[in-house]
């Protein structure tokens, strides 16, 4: 007999999960994952191996990469033990055995690995947390040094006036809840912005400020030198196409010498050692 299909009890800044509906906002890391793959094998002709995820939180993109097969490894860095906690027990312990092929160290990220990476990336505009250039420089150095041979170090990176603005922009999330960017402040002296993250729901209820970001905005060209003094010999950047109706990205990336004079942009810087 086929049982009553239960009723999803709607979400509730009371009953949700902020990690989960991180993940569901703010995330993609099977499209993320693929990108990364696809410029290591194209830049050295033979697939990366050993993965490291920098201020990886809930450690969802070392999940996925581990997913992609038995000689797939990943080591996971992050200084808060509560994403942590919580990724190694809902991302990876699904995984079972396959997990053990995943290290998650609570550090800093310019503590040095267990292995030599051949890809190691930071998603999300992470390092924005080193304010200073000699905080940053002191990331990207220790970036460089710990790679493998061949290996390459991905930033993502915002970009563009918009990126400057106070703003709001809020979009609708399957599951019925809505997620909200807030650029709450930035100033042009000092490059640094605040935002937050809240999440509302369908019963007028509200996470506020399940996130908050306390950042420097760096910019493209900026990150490109201190890449490249950091000792990085080659820097490519990775250009986001546009979706069919003109408005928005369409997630699909491609190599550029000079970019898009857009109002809003994302794009991925590459150190290739
Ligand atoms: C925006 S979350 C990134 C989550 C995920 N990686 C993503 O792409 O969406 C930033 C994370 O960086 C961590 N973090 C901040 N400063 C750090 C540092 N110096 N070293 C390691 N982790 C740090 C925070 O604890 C937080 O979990």
């Amino acid at each position: 007999m086929k049982r009553p299909k239960q009723r999803q009890r709607a979400l509730t800044a009371k009953s949700a999960d902020k990690y989960d509906l991180y993940q569901r906002s703010v995330q993609s890391p099977e499209s993320d994952i693929r990108f990364l793959a696809r410029i290591y094998q194209t830049a050295r002709g033979r697939p990366a191996t050993h993965f490291r995820e920098d201020f990886c939180g809930t450690a969802l993109l070392t999940t996925t990469w581990i997913k992609r097969g038995a000689r797939y490894t990943a080591e996971a860095f992050d200084i808060d033990p509560v994403p942590l906690a919580w990724g190694r027990r809902h991302n990876l312990a699904p995984l079972g055995n396959a997990a053990a092929r995943a290290y998650l160290h609570q550090k800093d990220v310019r503590a040095p690995s267990k292995s030599p990476p051949d890809i190691r990336c930071a998603q999300n505009f992470s390092y924005c947390v080193f304010k200073r250039r000699a905080e940053l420089m002191q990331y990207f150095r220790a970036a460089h040094k710990d790679l493998a041979g061949k290996g390459m170090f991905v930033i993502d990176l915002h970009g563009g006036p918009e990126s400057m603005k106070d703003t709001e922009e809020r979009t609708k999330i399957a599951g019925g809840f809505t997620y909200v960017w807030d650029q709450h402040e930035y100033w042009p002296v000092t490059g640094e912005t605040k935002c937050y993250i809240h999440f509302r729901f369908r019963d007028g209820s509200e996470m506020h400020r399940a996130f908050t970001y306390d950042w420097r905005l760096w910019g493209l060209a900026e990150l490109k030198d201190a890449l490249l003094e950091a000792g990085f010999p080659k820097v490519e950047c990775y250009w986001e196409g546009t979706d069919e109706d003109g408005t928005g990205g369409n997630g699909v990336f491609r190599r550029t010498r000079r970019g898009e004079n857009c109002d809003s942009y994302i794009a991925y810087l590459v150190g290739l050692k």
